[in-house]
């Protein structure tokens, strides 16, 4: 642990000292605004009265909100016409044009052959304890479902039992729409994979009606789970986001351990304090969908939910390697849900990656979990020496050029020992007009190419002790030597 130890020391996130191997937010923050300032963030989005488009009497402003709507389908329909603007000509901006109000990620569940073994390799991975479970041993003989958690940050791990085996339960399992077919076919299309990115809701009802209203696929009428010990309530929704993945609306006062119906762990089995087995992960920070035709999905996503973008990347601002995509980001109103997607490009040198994924996933997908720290030494130290026992593995380091030309690339934004342990663990680092980003991304957590992590931290961008969301960007600077060591181990799975 004493490596541990001095990387907590050289914590990014600590406050203003006057140690060489710490950073302070605010350093962060004007290192980065130097290159491009003015921000092009537009100033509505610290405007929070004005998040819903109503009036003082709380009636919708329709004639305001028709108008959102023509613009933002307009902007959508004319990048269908001239494609993307790539990173550099975009201008960001936030429109508040959500359709209900969104809050933040609830949780993220994943479909499994086995869920008790997946479940504890990423529990162990992770650093994350096991908090809440529907088993047999809690009455649910129809599936098993495991949820992990770590601050805001909850993993749920679910697969279906034999129907063979009969059994009438006392009481029906918590999600209705979990059957041994619907779960059997999805891990047999999709391997190990996510199902449901979920999303507190101000009201699940309305963003499911809403949704439904402005084109989106129903999959779960709202329903309403009933927790027998509390009284209290939650509501949940789903529709269809992109393939077999759906999108969760969850909202209700429910506060117990995941849902209703799940039956508390307790106490979990190790701690996520620093003396513990915990890595210090905090939150979803994006969830990120493969797709096969970027425009069609995003005018999908942003036409029911109306979530503006955030950001966009075609093939040229990923540079020299042989394989090609196009991105957009999609975020809420407040931008702490924050959706990218990414299509192939054809016609490059190697098969696009997004390609590759879309063949083994057996269509679109979630592609990557991006997961926030606040000390990603101090989490690094602690993944990697569980890389070869069952935790998870990273991809390549980039080459020592790359740290070599890292301090002219981001500026004193980092400290030579700060680049140095950068270096040592395989981090890389960009930054954007708003704050800085360290990322790393694991190989492939499953069977297949298809599922990975993204461990981040970003540093920046506090307002009133809450860090915007998307600071720091997503690694644009980074694309070329993550896209390279991508390619550099899908040649690895050629022989
Ligand atoms: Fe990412």
């Amino acid at each position: 642990m004493a490596a541990a130890s001095s990387a907590r020391h050289a914590s990014l996130s600590s406050p203003p000292s006057s140690s060489s191997s710490s950073i302070s937010q605010s350093r962060a923050t004007a290192a980065a605004a130097s290159p491009r300032s003015p921000s092009p963030r537009s100033s509505p989005r610290r405007s929070g009265s004005v998040l819903e488009h109503t009036d003082r009497a709380g009636k919708v402003d329709i004639g305001k909100e028709i108008e959102q709507q023509r613009r933002q389908r307009q902007d959508l329909e004319s990048k269908a016409k001239s494609g993307l603007v790539g990173f550099d000509k975009f201008v960001r901006s936030n429109p508040l044009t959500d359709r209900f109000k969104v809050l933040c990620f609830h949780h993220v569940e994943l479909w499994c052959g086995d869920a008790t073994n997946t479940w504890r390799r990423f529990s162990w991975g992770l650093g994350m304890p096991l908090v809440a479970k529907s088993d047999q041993t809690t009455g649910n003989h129809v599936y098993c479902s495991y949820a992990l958690q770590s601050e805001d940050l909850v993993l749920v791990f679910s697969a279906p039992y034999s129907d063979k085996h009969r059994y009438q339960p006392a009481s029906p399992p918590p999600h209705p729409a979990m059957t041994k077919p619907a779960m059997l076919d999805f891990f047999d299309a999709h391997g190990l994979a996510v199902r449901a990115v979920g999303v507190r809701v101000e009201d699940a009802a309305t963003a499911f009606r809403t949704s439904v209203e402005h084109g989106a696929i129903a999959v779960l009428e709202p329903t309403t789970m009933h927790d027998v010990h509390s009284g209290q309530e939650l509501v949940l929704s789903e529709v269809a986001l992109y393939g077999d993945v759906v999108l969760r609306f969850v909202s209700g006062g429910f506060d117990g351990p995941f849902l209703p119906g799940y039956e508390r762990v307790s106490p979990p089995p190790f701690s996520s304090s620093p003396s513990g087995l915990g890595v210090g992960l905090c939150r979803l920070d994006h969830a990120v969908g493969n797709v096969h035709n970027l425009l069609d999905a995003a005018r999908y996503v942003a036409g029911f939910t109306g979530f503006h973008e955030f950001a966009e990347f075609t093939a040229e601002d990923i540079g020299t390697c042989e394989s090609g995509l196009n991105s957009m980001v999609l975020a809420s109103n407040n931008e702490m849900v924050l959706l990218p997607m990414n299509e192939p490009v054809h016609g490059t040198r190697r098969k696009s990656q997004i390609q590759t994924y879309l063949d083994h996933n057996e269509g679109p997908g979630l592609q990557h979990l991006a997961i926030s720290c606040r000390d990603i030494f101090h989490t690094l130290r602690e993944m990697r020496m569980r890389s070869h026992i069952g935790g998870f593995e990273f991809m390549p380091r980039p080459n020592k050029k790359y740290y070599k030309d890292l301090p002219e690339r981001i500026g004193s934004s980092l400290t030579p020992e700060q680049v140095e342990m950068c270096e040592e663990l395989g981090i890389l680092v960009d930054k954007d007009d708003q704050g800085i980003l360290l990322q790393i991304f694991t190989k492939p957590v499953g069977d297949r190419p298809t599922l990975f992590l993204e461990i981040i931290q970003r540093v920046g961008c506090m307002e009133e002790n809450v860090q915007r969301g998307g600071c720091g960007g997503f690694g644009k600077g980074n694309f070329s030597a993550l896209f390279k060591s991508i390619e550099d181990y899908e040649k690895t799975l050629e022989r």
